[in-house]
């Protein structure tokens, strides 16, 4: 078992009780100081990603870490509806092929997100549009996207978050209402299929692990969807993960994933130490919460590296550093104080990052 690089292991550092002491030393450790973490996609026998974005192709620090540390991009929002169906259906593709076309560049696999998702596209996907114009541009958007970078994705979130919030059931969306609840996600991934024969293509959402009743109900619709002649090659579970729930939970979460037998990309993981208003003010010290997101983010890469090689698609962060993160950005949570990814500001590694090297066996 590798020492972190203070000299102790996680679980060493979790399980005494002289845990939180030692976790003080994570805490008061500058982030500035020590080496730059070594290259993550050295740790794991599968690919690792970051999400990136048109405006950071031009920052030659943040290139450099792409390179050093991935082997996989997905866009962050270049190939979004939001960013490429433009008014009249018309579509604008030029961020998107800037993001492809890099990624190529670098050597990197390029992991398209997303073809359909419940809250982009409204502008012009109405339920006063009639059914038979909604259903023709619906079809022409995801087959001519997925058709342009045929060959070029490594694989699609062909719907995103389709799964109601709450889990119990699936989310009312306009392509529910206009296609059928159901249908118009069959319909989605068939049209992505013909576009594009060799993109693996995924079902992917969110709070997965943190809400059992909502991976239950992701992991019966796929099911459904693949007996309804949906082309589902993988699931997508996004991992941001709420650091405050109980120990266990992830790891029930990809036992139940596991049982599908399909290709699981951990999509989009980051593991905020600052939580939405909660109702109780946080009196823990930055060295406990810590320590809380470590246990947990230990409990994800080790369910993940106990999968099967096949089943192992892609570990994917979303964002690189802690300063790429959406979390310190205006239209995420606005926090730039918080950190929530494998690498500091500076690419220095924060405690989580081991705890993904013990889990990767490196
Ligand atoms: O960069 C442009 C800027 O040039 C322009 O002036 C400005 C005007 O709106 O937009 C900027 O783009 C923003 C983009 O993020 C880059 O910062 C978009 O407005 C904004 O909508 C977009 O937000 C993204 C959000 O999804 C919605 O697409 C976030 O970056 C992205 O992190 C977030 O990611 C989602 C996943 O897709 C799904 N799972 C949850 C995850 C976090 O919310």
């Amino acid at each position: 078992m590798p020492a972190d690089p203070s000299g102790l292991n996680r679980r060493a550092l979790l399980a005494a009780p002289l845990g939180l002491a030692a976790c003080e030393r994570f805490a008061s450790v500058p982030t500035s100081a020590g080496p730059l973490a070594p290259p993550l996609k050295s740790l794991a026998p599968f690919p690792i990603g970051a999400t990136g974005m048109t405006g950071q192709l031009d920052d030659p620090v943040w290139v450099a870490a792409m390179r050093r540390h991935v082997s996989q991009i997905t866009p962050e929002w270049e190939l979004k509806p939001e960013r490429i169906l433009q008014s009249g259906f018309a579509y604008d593709f030029s961020a998107s092929d800037r993001m492809v076309d890099w990624g190529h560049d670098q050597g990197l696999r390029v992991f398209g997100h997303c073809l359909v998702w419940y809250s982009q596209g409204l502008d012009v996907f109405t339920d006063a549009l009639p059914t038979a114009r909604f259903a023709a541009e619906f079809d022409r958007y995801v087959s001519t996207v997925a058709g342009r970078y045929r060959g070029r994705m490594v694989g699609w979130d062909v719907v995103n978050e389709a799964v109601a919030e709450d889990g119990d059931g699936l989310r009312d969306c306009v392509y529910a209402r206009k296609l059928g609840a159901e249908a118009y996600i069959v319909r989605a991934f068939q049209q992505a299929r013909a576009a594009d024969p060799d993109a693996v293509l995924f079902l992917n959402d969110y709070n997965l692990e943190n809400n059992p009743r909502k991976g239950a109900t992701f992991l019966r619709l796929a099911e459904r969807l693949l007996k309804l002649g949906a082309p589902i090659g993988g699931i997508g579970t996004q991992s941001h993960l709420d650091i405050e729930i109980p120990a266990g939970q992830i790891r029930g979460f990809f036992r139940d994933a596991a049982a599908l037998g399909l290709p699981i990309h951990v999509s989009e993981l980051d593991f905020p130490m600052q939580r939405d208003g909660g109702r109780m003010p946080d009196l823990r010290s930055p060295a406990e919460k810590r320590a809380q997101q470590v246990a947990r983010v230990g409990e994800l890469a080790e369910a993940f590296m106990a999968l099967p090689a096949r089943q192992r698609f892609a570990f994917t962060t979303w964002g690189l550093r802690d300063t790429d993160s959406w979390l310190v950005r205006e239209e995420g949570k606005n926090r730039p104080d918080e950190s929530a990814l494998l690498l500091d500001a500076r690419g220095r590694p924060n405690p989580a990052y081991q705890a993904v090297a013990d889990a990767f066996g490196r």
